[in-house]
């Protein structure tokens, strides 16, 4: 089984030494990868910025920009069987970037912004009956009605809903706490933990999705 996964924060620049971006860590993406290849998937990760080790025995892609990780999720998407998006991508990114370095008396006082391919949309707008297509949902308020709207919207079998007000869990830390839920109505909690072992319980409940639907 072939696995495709997104992780970390996207860059989107203003000019050489200044960028907009997001806490994301790429934990959760790169525990998710290693979960995967422990279940003998082929596993492909589409990185952005992480302070992270090189994961062994994983096809590695790094990219800055959300345009940069749509060019490198489409261009894998197909040969895969299971694909998480679990990146943190910017929605929005500066309309101009500027190739040199604004000096500060030049810098505006606006920047004028454009929104970001849904990359996810994307994905789902183009999967095929074998193809298992999971994303995350990153939510501060009514976590599972938003989460459960993104999963339709999104055409998704799986969505992993995210809590990110709390400071504990969610973005840079080590642990999170986070429901699956699936397109068949499927729900189920996964409470606070290392991300190491909240991946292994993610990989675990939608693996025999992936057996069902990939054989
Ligand atoms: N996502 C994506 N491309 C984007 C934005 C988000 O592929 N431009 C993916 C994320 O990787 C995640 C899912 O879509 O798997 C949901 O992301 P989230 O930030 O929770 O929601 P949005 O779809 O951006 O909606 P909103 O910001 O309105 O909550």
């Amino acid at each position: 089984m072939r696995c495709l996964i997104s992780a970390g924060p996207t860059r989107e620049w203003i000019d050489p030494v200044r960028f907009i971006s997001n806490p994301s860590s790429g934990k959760m993406g790169y525990a998710l990868a290693k979960a995967a290849k422990d279940l003998k998937m082929e596993v492909s990760l589409i990185s952005g910025p992480v302070n992270l080790p090189n994961p062994q025995g994983i096809h590695l892609v790094r990219i800055e920009t959300a345009l940069e990780m749509q060019e490198a999720m489409e261009s894998h998407f197909e040969e895969n069987d299971l694909i998480i998006m679990c990146a943190a991508v910017c929605d929005h990114r500066p309309s101009v970037r500027y190739e040199m370095k604004l000096r500060k008396d030049e810098f505006p006082d606006r920047i004028i912004f454009k929104r970001n391919p849904d990359i996810l949309k994307i994905l789902g707008s183009k999967k095929k009956k074998n193809q298992v297509l999971v994303g995350f949902a990153a939510e501060t308020a009514d976590i599972l009605n938003s989460a459960q709207n993104k999963l339709k919207a999104k055409n998704l079998d799986w969505i992993v809903a995210n809590d990110v007000s709390k400071n504990d869990i969610g973005f840079s830390s080590d642990i999170n706490e986070v429901t699956l839920i699936s397109a068949d109505g499927l729900q189920k909690q996964i409470p606070s933990n290392k991300k190491a072992k909240i991946a292994k319980e993610i990989l675990d409940s939608i693996y025999p999705t992936c057996l069902e639907k990939v054989h």
